[in-house]
């Protein structure tokens, strides 16, 4: 193997570009070229290939978002997109292929390289920690922080008005950002996807714990099936409609800044093994980080988000809040 390229795709997430620095730094190191695919796999198909070296991903560690820019691609699931990109490949001569994303990177990279002979390699970067084999994705530690920083300084406001704060976050199928950063900002309310009916159970245990506290925080995963924030405040208003009740949407705010330390070094550690794999000749696998060591995952089984967590959390949640 003489020749790779790299590549992000999907959302971004912060983190991305410590994992492309260690992706071409590793590259580096055993004389391979390396090439970077700008916007994922529209660039593939537009030829937006450019040759990266050591140099060209000094001083970006520390910097959200990706250098190689990303994309969300619909022509890539047709046959005639997956065939200019492997044209596209093909011309610039590489051999194999690191993809940086989520879900829908890894489902397009092994449909492609059943069709085509190319060997995909994948590290998971997304905010949403929704892959199964890793225990964290990239982007999803320095989101959490985000969301927490965010709902301390909302608490403030709950507190001081006696108010009950709806707040939403990322997540279109997973609830794991709402969870993790639930427990850590001491919300009295957890909505989740992979909890069904937790509506009806939020609403019966307000009454009783506003007795002892009026404010309130509660997290929403914008896949809840309750329809969101905004449905949830209707839910509440209905009920109790004397009580001061507020929405904050976090948005995109989730998926920029710096990186933390924590995922600087998991990108930077997943980057390095995915040139490692691809040396060792794997193909169609996600490089992950299980119990601080690194797993191959195959594509098929990456994707398939597990819907149950674990109960305890949201038990713990509960006992803790009230
Ligand atoms: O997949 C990551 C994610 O941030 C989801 O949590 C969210 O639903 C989605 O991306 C938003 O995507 P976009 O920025 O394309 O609207």
């Amino acid at each position: 193997m003489k020749k790779i390229a790299v590549f992000t795709s999907g959302g971004d997430s912060p983190g991305m570009n410590a994992c492309i620095r260690a992706v071409v730094r590793t590259a580096c190191f055993h004389d391979l070229e390396i090439m970077g695919i700008i916007h994922g796999y529209e660039g593939m198909i537009n030829d937006e290939f450019v040759p990266l070296d050591k140099k060209s991903v000094s001083n970006i560690i520390q910097r959200g978002g990706t250098i190689l820019k990303t994309a969300r691609s619909k022509r890539f699931m047709t046959q005639e997109g997956m065939k200019k990109a492997y044209q596209n490949l093909k011309k610039h001569k590489i051999e194999a292929v690191v993809a940086i994303g989520g879900n829908g990177t890894f489902t397009g990279a092994e449909e492609f390289s059943n069709i085509y002979p190319i060997n995909i390699v994948g590290c998971p970067g997304t905010i949403d920690n929704d892959l199964v084999g890793t225990d964290f994705t990239i982007g999803y530690d320095t989101a959490i922080n985000t969301v927490v920083d965010a709902v301390d300084k909302i608490r403030d406001t709950a507190e001081s008005h006696d108010r009950v704060f709806i707040v939403e976050v990322m997540g279109r199928d997973a609830g794991l950002i709402a969870l993790r950063s639930g427990i850590a900002a001491g919300a009295e309310g957890i909505l989740i996807p992979e909890s069904k009916n937790d509506i009806e159970k939020l609403l019966k245990r307000l009454a009783k714990s506003r007795k002892d506290k009026a404010s309130k925080i509660i997290m929403v995963a914008e896949g809840d099936e309750s329809g969101g924030a905004y449905k949830v405040a209707e839910r509440i208003k209905e009920k109790y409609p004397n009580y001061d009740v507020r929405v904050s949407v976090l948005g995109h705010i989730q998926r920029g800044g710096s990186p933390t330390c924590m995922e600087r070094v998991n990108a930077s550690r997943m980057g390095y093994a995915a040139v490692q794999a691809l040396l060792d000749g794997k193909k169609n696998v996600m490089i992950g980080i299980v119990n601080k060591h690194i797993h191959h995952t195959p594509f098929s089984k990456a994707i398939k988000h597990i819907e149950e967590l674990n109960p305890e959390l949201l038990k713990m949640m509960e006992i803790l809040s009230m």
